[in-house]
């Protein structure tokens, strides 16, 4: 209780659902969340002693990994170093959320997480290795995401990521279901952004075969949005900037 927090810019929260206010329907999760925004909060530092460096190592190596990879999508799209380091915004801004899905009485009724993208622009998960619940929309059918082994982390391509590359990659929609006798853990870590950066397609990839799909839009304003977004199919949130 001392941690419980609705709001989505706590450095330390431990919340239930996505957005109990606006929710008829509970999505059947805890999760307890850590955020970094640079120049305003680390969750990190602040962590519950009994956890701290826990927390700390692992996201020190995740973010190391998720930078790795961030570079690698837009050298894939042959864009050159020397202008992905000057003109694809950086991603340092860091969530951490731990996920409890607890057994479900009557898994018809609810889902753990409701379909959705992820809204910044990649995330590394921990999926739980044993207990299945997550899956990917693939060409409209839900696709169960089976473990690989327990040490393999699955990464999502995210909202921002969509607008960057101007639709070449795309957002994955993704949900996880209840399972009615066992508990599911998961860590997701999520990386986006500065609040003040404005996103949209980068120039580079836009020409008159290619027109801009997505309009700019400030991070800051993507997120509120998200945060006040209902539970319904996919959350639409890359509505909010598609053309
Ligand atoms: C998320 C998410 C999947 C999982 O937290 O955004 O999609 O397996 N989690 O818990
Ligand atoms: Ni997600």
């Amino acid at each position: 209780m001392r941690l419980h927090s609705q709001s989505f810019r706590a450095p330390v929260s431990y919340s239930t659902s996505f957005n109990p206010s606006m929710e008829r329907v509970r999505e059947w999760r805890d999760t307890l969340f850590f955020n970094r925004f640079p120049g305003f909060c680390d969750g990190f530092k602040e962590a519950p002693a009994i956890c701290r460096k826990e927390v700390q190592d692992y996201i020190n190596e995740v973010e190391k990994l998720a930078r790795t990879l961030y570079k690698m999508i837009f050298q894939s799209l042959g864009l050159e170093n020397k202008y992905i380091n000057t003109d694809v915004p950086d991603i340092p801004r860091t969530l951490m959320g731990i996920n409890y899905y607890p057994p479900c009485p009557n898994p018809s009724l609810t889902l753990g997480l409701g379909s959705h993208s992820d809204v910044s622009c990649l995330t590394v998960l921990h999926p739980d290795s044993e207990v299945l619940g997550l899956e990917i929309n693939h060409k409209g059918t839900w696709v169960p995401v089976l473990p690989v082994d327990a040490s393999a982390f699955v990464i999502n391509l995210a909202d921002q990521v969509e607008i960057l590359t101007n639709g070449k990659y795309r957002s994955i929609e993704h949900r996880v279901l209840t399972n009615g006798e066992k508990a599911r853990m998961s860590i997701a870590c999520f990386f986006g952004p500065l609040e003040e950066t404005v996103v949209a397609p980068l120039p580079v990839l836009i020409d008159g075969n290619n027109p801009p799909k997505y309009r700019a839009t400030l991070f800051k304003d993507y997120n509120r949005n998200f945060a006040s977004s209902r539970l319904q199919p996919n959350r639409g949130t890359l509505d909010f900037a598609r053309i």
